[in-house]
């Protein structure tokens, strides 16, 4: 039997319909627009390709939406200066660095120079520490989308046996985080984890954020399990074009799995909806605003 499929598009897009009518609604009884600025230095081809999307997504919403571009010579004291100006900026309520940066940039300085009330990304110590201790946060993007969408096949994930593949502190740290809120047992494997495979086989709930293509294979998928692939790798396809696949070999796993999210077309969409409403509950939490509870799932 084949999974089902969770459509993150679809998800994404209803979420983002909620976000606009939020938007709507806070310009109109609260003058209040939201704006999101985005940073990009350098011009890695896929994080131009992510940025247009996050500015274009944003204008969509009916947010303000704030493009900087540094060259990759900018240097350290330029980026620093420009987040203190978007901290600053009134008309700003978020603000995210696209990373990776270029060789000879800290990032973990630049996370910690941004206000973490305007941390949409949720990376700054500030937002991670109160995830952490189970406090209102600003929640990274990518595992929210993730939590959406695990959500979206178990209307309760209390006592599901999760595992997490990835340790970052993008996805992995704060995916496992997520869920021990959610009150799933929940075990954190990474590269130095002993036989995977097992570990694997006991999750009811696999998140897979290794950046490995189709490295989790259908005999390490427990029958019926639900399956969210992280995973965005640009493989050269026969034509020319990148081809873009999870980190999961989804064609083995579909038939082993319960429900599983596709790629592309899974995680991607919903990390740039979060963003949206990150930006949205920054703005809310800046100006004293009700939060959208509707949608929350931001701390
Ligand atoms: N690069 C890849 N994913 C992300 C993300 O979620 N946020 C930022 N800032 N950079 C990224």
């Amino acid at each position: 039997m084949s999974a089902t499929l969770i459509d993150g598009k679809a998800i994404a897009a209803d979420l983002r319909g909620n976000i606009a009518r939020r938007v709507a609604d806070l310009s109109e009884r609260h003058g209040l627009v939201p704006g999101l600025a985005v940073v990009l230095v350098g011009n890695h081809p896929a994080s131009e390709s992510y940025v247009r999307s996050k500015s274009n997504l944003a204008h969509v919403a009916g947010m303000r939406s704030f493009d900087h571009r540094l060259p990759a010579s900018a240097g350290q004291a330029e980026l620093m200066s420009l987040i203190a100006r978007l901290n600053d900026d009134p008309a700003v309520h978020g603000i995210l660095v696209q990373l990776p940066l270029p060789d000879g940039y800290d990032p973990d300085a630049v996370i910690n120079a941004i206000d973490p009330r305007k941390d949409v990304d949720g990376l700054h110590p500030f937002n991670s520490g109160l995830l952490a201790n189970g406090l209102p946060a600003l929640v990274a993007c990518t595992p929210l989308g993730c939590m959406i969408l695990a959500k979206s096949v178990h209307a309760s994930l209390a006592g599901l046996e999760a595992v997490v593949i990835g340790r970052s502190k993008l996805v992995g740290k704060p995916a496992a985080q997520l869920l021990l809120a959610e009150n799933a047992t929940v075990t954190m494997a990474h590269s130095k984890t002993r036989d995977l495979a097992a570990v694997c086989r006991r999750a009811d709930l696999l998140v897979a954020a290794i950046g490995r293509p189709g490295m989790v294979r259908g005999d390490w998928i427990k029958p019926g399990a639900t399956v969210i692939d992280v995973g965005i790798n640009r493989l050269p396809a026969e034509d020319g074009k990148n081809r873009i696949v999870g980190d999961v070999a989804f064609a083995e796993v579909r038939d082993v799995a319960g429900a599983i999210t596709p790629v592309p077309g899974g995680v991607g969409p919903m990390t740039i909806a979060c963003l949206l409403l990150n930006t949205v509950t920054a703005a809310c939490r800046i100006a004293g605003v009700p939060e959208p509870q509707c949608m929350s799932s931001a701390g």
